[in-house]
């Protein structure tokens, strides 16, 4: 048998205790699927806290696109965090937060997060941030993070967290497409052994973002931070002068208003802001945090991903505070001070779930057992994984070693379009395989289709994966461009959502992701599209033309290619590679910096000027042998040039 197919049934001991077994899976989904309006208005009924009931469970239709959850509805996001466990969580501890150095930590009870939110909310308003104005967000992992997004929430305020990694371009391009007024930033940022100075970074963005009203400055360091008295003001300053009888009150809110906006790559053009509302959104994070997690009162649960990606904000702060559960923030790296970060992490708070990334759990496998085995971690009952396949071996090195093949895996399929998990195993219903994500959760209803769109029924296939009805927490459209969300995801099989994802359905029906389809690339778990990281190569003025392209890479899953055609004069060495690599930093970020540059001196294009992908993504896998029909390009001897650049080159970084 091979290892992909080996079946882990559900541990006797986790399937007792777990609060969905597998005949209640079953029997949930096929209500879900059977009445999706009585389903989800019961759960929305059971989950959340409602300041008026709505009065239509479900609009759709998938041409215009149109979706609307639980209209005529009223409810505020963090009064769902936050208020409603006071009476009985008070004192529970809401955020557990551990910080870059080893032991530097906090606890946050509910108690006090709901005052700061308030106080943070009221601020908000004391700056003039109205419902339904846009506010970035760009801090580091700190509580402050959370606060910032509840407060926002809190007030109505729409807001877009903005990794605190990208640079101040990419940075400045996000505030302007929305038209942010306010943004809130820390002094500096720390990340292991270095400090990110992102205050610069933000005076450096906001001189170009006319709608910039006010700068908010959390101090995470002691270092000197200049501020513009006009513009800038310090967080824990403008907190103590607010009067005692600030407005913290929770706006009440219409169920599709706007919660946030979050930009993600795709295969054309710039980032697009990915618009999610507020009740459909806080139902699916919230359901579905409570069944793949098995969230239980005295879990302490870990998602060590950052709030500036979707799973941040999905599964660290909204899924878990709605549930009213303990949410560990981290805000180092996987291997500081060491590879056993982690599991001290996980020892010293007594984490009992914890979720991660596969190229987390690759980088670690690579450091050795030794690293794991220090450490007690008795305390864990469940694991997660998110962000891309999960390669087999990765699987069962983090079953086996970190889980003491005692903790089921969950492997999480979905996006940032989903808003929450779509495909996953539950733990104590599903039986898992290594590497796949398993069944749909409730209300899901995927199908494969063909390259014509036709759908494939049966178990045993392969095709592109589509939704065909929606769920709470999809994306309601494209901010700004609504033609551009139906064009990305609609017009491709009319009537359906296209993911953007290849996938095979054995034949138990469980589903495997194969990766994109499309030109986009996961690096690290990271979303980058080609022709964003093209363009930024472009910039260095040094190449005239260029064409990614994912190629393996040990820990990074994928990583880039990037196929270069230098400009006239520019010279074929090591500067110019170090030119473009510092442009593609400066212009989106470090993780978008190519793990390969080669030069060249044309692109297998067709006669019609079309660049043949297909053949440098061949090229950049080493399948040198099967590039496939070159016969339909301009110049076919382009081909074998750049077969041996690429033969005779390493990778840039491991
Ligand atoms: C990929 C991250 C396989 C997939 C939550 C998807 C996965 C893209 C998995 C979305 C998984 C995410 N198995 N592939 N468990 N989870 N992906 O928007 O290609 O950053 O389309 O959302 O990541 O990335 P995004």
């Amino acid at each position: 048998m091979s290892k992909s197919s080996q079946l882990f049934p559900v541990p006797q001991s986790f399937g007792q205790k777990a609060q969905i077994n597998k005949a209640s899976y079953e029997e949930l989904y096929r209500e879900s699927v059977t009445d999706p309006e009585g389903f989800w208005g019961k759960q929305a009924e059971e989950l959340l806290l409602w300041k008026k009931p709505w009065s239509k469970v479900l609009t759709w239709d998938f041409k215009t696109p149109t979706i609307r959850w639980f209209e005529g509805g009223k409810i505020n996001l963090s009064e769902n965090c936050l208020d409603r466990h006071l009476a009985s969580r008070a004192d529970k501890a809401a955020i557990i937060w551990e910080g870059n150095e080893p032991g530097e930590t906090r606890t946050v009870t509910y108690r006090e997060l709901h005052a700061q939110v308030c106080k943070t909310a009221a601020l908000l308003r004391s700056l003039g941030v109205k419902k339904g104005d846009r506010v970035a967000i760009y801090l580091p992992m700190i509580p402050e993070a959370a606060v910032a997004m509840l407060a926002c929430a809190r007030i109505g305020a729409i807001h877009t967290v903005v990794f605190a990694g990208f640079s101040a371009e990419a940075l400045r391009d996000r505030i302007n497409d929305c038209g942010c007024s306010l943004l809130i930033t820390a002094n500096e940022g720390l990340r292991g052994p270095k400090a990110i100075p992102l205050k610069e970074t933000c005076n450096e963005a906001v001189a170009e973002c006319p709608t910039i009203k006010k700068v908010l400055v959390v101090r995470r360091t002691d270092a000197a931070t200049p501020m513009e008295p006009t513009r800038d003001l310090w967080y824990h300053e403008a907190l103590a002068k607010l009067p005692a009888d600030a407005d913290g009150r929770a706006e009440s809110m219409d169920s599709e208003d706007p919660l946030f906006i979050l930009y993600t790559s795709g295969s054309t053009g710039k980032p697009k802001g990915v618009l999610h509302t507020t009740a459909g959104y806080l139902l699916h994070v919230t359901l579905t945090h409570r069944a793949v997690f098995d969230i239980k009162e005295d879990d302490v649960y870990m998602c060590a991903a950052d709030v500036g990606w979707v799973t941040g904000h999905s599964y660290v702060v909204y899924g878990p505070l709605s549930n009213g559960a303990t949410t560990v923030i981290f805000e180092s790296l996987p291997t500081y001070p060491d590879a056993g970060r982690y599991w001290d992490v996980v020892d010293r708070h007594s984490v009992t779930i914890f979720y991660t990334a596969p190229t987390a759990i690759r980088a670690l496998v690579k450091e050795g057992d030794a690293w794991v085995k220090k450490y007690d971690r008795s305390s864990l009952r469940l694991l997660g994984t998110v962000g891309e396949p999960i390669n087999p071996d990765a699987w069962l090195w983090y079953h086996a070693v970190v889980g003491d093949s005692r903790c089921p895996i969950v492997d999480t399929w979905w996006q940032t379009e989903t808003g929450g998990v779509l495909i996953s195993p539950l733990p104590g219903a599903t039986a898992t395989k290594p590497g796949s994500a398993t069944l749909p959760l409730f209300g899901v209803q995927p199908v494969l289709v063909d390259d014509d769109g036709k759908e494939i029924v049966g178990n045993g296939v392969s095709g592109r994966l589509c939704m065909k009805f929606p769920w709470p927490g999809m994306m309601r459209t494209v901010y700004g461009d609504h033609e551009r969300f139906r064009q990305t995801y609609f017009s491709m099989y009319p009537g359906l959502y296209f993911t953007g994802d290849g996938c095979r359905r054995d034949e138990d029906g469980y589903y495997w992701i194969t990766g994109r389809v499309d030109d986009v690339l996961n690096v690290a778990g990271h979303r980058l599209g080609t022709a964003e990281v093209e363009s930024a190569i472009v910039r260095s003025g040094l190449v005239a033309e260029a064409a990614v392209v994912g190629i393996p890479h040990e820990i990074k899953g994928q990583g880039i290619g990037a196929f270069c055609v230098l400009r006239e004069n520019v010279a074929k060495d090591a500067a110019t590679t170090k030119g473009i690599l510092h442009t593609v930093r400066e212009v989106i970020s470090p993780i978008a910096a190519p793990d390969a540059i080669w030069f060249v001196s044309g692109l297998p294009k067709t006669r019609s000027g079309k660049i043949m992908r297909r053949i440098l993504r061949k090229v950049g896998e080493g399948e040198f042998e099967s590039v496939g029909d070159v016969s339909t390009l301009a110049d076919p001897a382009v081909v074998s040039e750049i077969v041996a650049t690429v033969k005779g080159a390493p990778l840039l970084q491991k």
